[in-house]
């Protein structure tokens, strides 16, 4: 399966940041000739402006989150038909920390996930335990209640993406060891089968948490890693595009 480099900026950057990102990303090469698939994911406001910076070279632009409905008396909030309308294909959803800042739901990042594909997106849906869950042995069950319950139902496997982002090992330099994702990934893989059935085979796993180029190439030759969300290290076109390498 082709792997899928995604960068999360989070509420990093002004609009010069995330033109200047863009462009860099743009002069480190052509996208085109990766082996794997470039997505990037600015903040809101900045989605319109890296569009155009980004327009013909084949990196892919994403939304952070979405609402689960199209449109209406939503104060602050943006509808997947208006992230489509920019020129985004993917949508993160549920990270942990809009889990942790917002206390979303599982249930919410379904419906969301659910408006995201009515919209023609690609949704990202992030899964994770916290450091608390895993010293308890909790990790696979805390995996297990998240994939079963944040994943849409009934939508084409080939148009998902699962990310296992353990939220002990974001932005901390920590990473969980290359058996330990293979672990949590053929978990997840074993999940989608029960949920999606053959199609499963289709669904990109991605893995999240300190990605960094010295990393990666470990991490993504594991089996049933797909490519990986990175947080910190996208907001430099240098190591991200060593990480898009390491595919
Ligand atoms: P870091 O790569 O900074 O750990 O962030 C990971 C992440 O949360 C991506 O969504």
């Amino acid at each position: 399966m082709r792997a899928l480099i995604a960068g999360n900026w989070k509420m990093n950057g002004l609009a010069e940041d995330a033109r200047a990102l863009a462009e860099g990303l743009k002069t480190f090469g052509d996208a085109g000739q990766l082996s794997c698939d470039l997505l990037v994911c600015p903040p809101f406001p900045y989605l319109g402006l890296v569009a155009q910076t980004l327009a013909g070279s084949r990196v892919a632009l994403g939304g952070q989150d979405c609402h689960s409905v199209p449109s209406g008396a939503h104060t602050g909030d943006i509808a997947a038909t208006m992230l489509r309308d920019v020129g985004c294909t993917y949508v993160i959803l549920g990270h942990s920390e809009r889990r942790s800042d917002h206390g979303e739901t599982d249930a919410q990042v379904r419906a969301k996930a659910e408006a995201a594909l009515s919209a023609g997106l690609v949704p990202i849906v992030c899964v994770g335990e916290t450091s608390k869950e895993r010293n308890g042995d909790q990790t696979l069950a805390v995996i297990s209640r998240q994939v079963k319950g944040s994943v849409p139902v009934g939508m084409e496997a080939g148009r998902l993406v699962v990310a296992y982002e353990p939220v002990w090992a974001i932005g901390t330099g920590r990473t969980a060891t290359p058996a330990d994702v293979a672990k949590v990934h053929g978990e997840i893989r074993r999940l989608l089968v029960g949920l999606v059935g053959e199609g499963a085979e289709k669904v990109r796993i991605l893995y999240g948490g300190s990605v960094k180029p010295d990393n990666a190439r470990e991490l993504l030759t594991q089996a049933n890693v797909d490519g990986a969300l990175v947080g910190g290290a996208s907001l430099d076109a240098e190591a991200f595009w060593a990480i898009a390498q390491s595919c």
